[in-house]
């Protein structure tokens, strides 16, 4: 793993702000390999040097895992000249260098989205060969008719002829309004937009609620987000 700054990594794994991170440094109570560090800016690397914090349990991380709430208007890239990315939305005491969000959402699309600096949870995650369901709410133009809803069950042809997998679909309405509630295992491109489009019907609103088994944070509003538990990021890879 890379390098970073002691009072960066102290942060993180101490779950402190950079603040306290640097106070606890300067009262002489943080370690590195078995001496006291002087320096909250010293680089270490946390798979190479010990690093004790006096009232921590240091537990190593080498990776980070954010949950948020993206909102509406903000791209699910690592970068853009011009447009507002989920990255810029990180805090600083969650920022590592190498974060991105792990897949897609649209600019319109708002709800759960995962960022890290870990390419093969990303890739578990999103490939369908690990049948990982994401859950979207949709408001849609027109009510799904049951061919529609027994279609997208048994695997939806795209109007360009693209072939879906199974999937798992739920419409309702309330107060005169169409929903549906989709679970996909996998994510081609704009795919929720084009599988009601394949139903003669056009999404208006769209939010992706879970993943797996983890649901996104209700406390979370539009724009914040928090590092996962262990516990929550096991809740990932489980289907119900
Ligand atoms: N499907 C879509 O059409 N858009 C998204 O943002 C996610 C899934």
């Amino acid at each position: 793993m890379a390098e970073d700054r002691l009072d960066k990594i102290i942060a993180l794994n101490c779950s402190l702000s950079r603040r306290d991170a640097r106070r606890l440094i300067k009262e002489g109570k943080v370690r590195v390999n078995g001496e006291p560090a002087k320096e909250a800016q010293m680089p270490v690397d946390i798979s190479a040097d010990t690093i004790e914090a006096d009232g921590f349990d240091f537990t190593p991380r080498e990776h980070i895992y954010i949950m948020m709430n993206k909102p509406e208007g903000v791209i699910s890239a690592s970068d853009d000249k011009n447009k507002k990315t989920v990255i810029d939305l990180v805090p600083p005491e969650l920022k590592r260098r190498s974060l991105f969000p792990a897949g897609r959402l649209d600019r319109d699309t708002t709800g759960l989205i995962i960022i890290t600096d870990d390419g093969d949870f990303t890739h578990r995650m999103l490939s369908p060969s690990h049948h990982v369901f994401k859950r979207y709410t949709a408001e849609i133009s027109e009510p799904l008719s049951e061919e529609s809803v027994a279609l997208i069950e048994s695997g939806i042809t795209l109007d360009d002829g693209t072939e879906c997998l199974p999937a798992r679909v739920e419409a309702y309405s309330e107060n005169g309004v169409n929903y549906m509630a989709l679970e996909i295992r996998e994510g081609k491109y704009h795919q929720v937009k084009r599988m009601a489009a394949a139903c003669g019907t056009k999404v208006i609103k769209l939010r992706r609620v879970k993943i797996g088994a983890l649901c996104l944070d209700p406390s979370l509003a539009p724009g914040e987000c928090r590092e996962l538990t262990d516990e929550e990021l096991k809740l990932l890879f489980e289907n119900e």
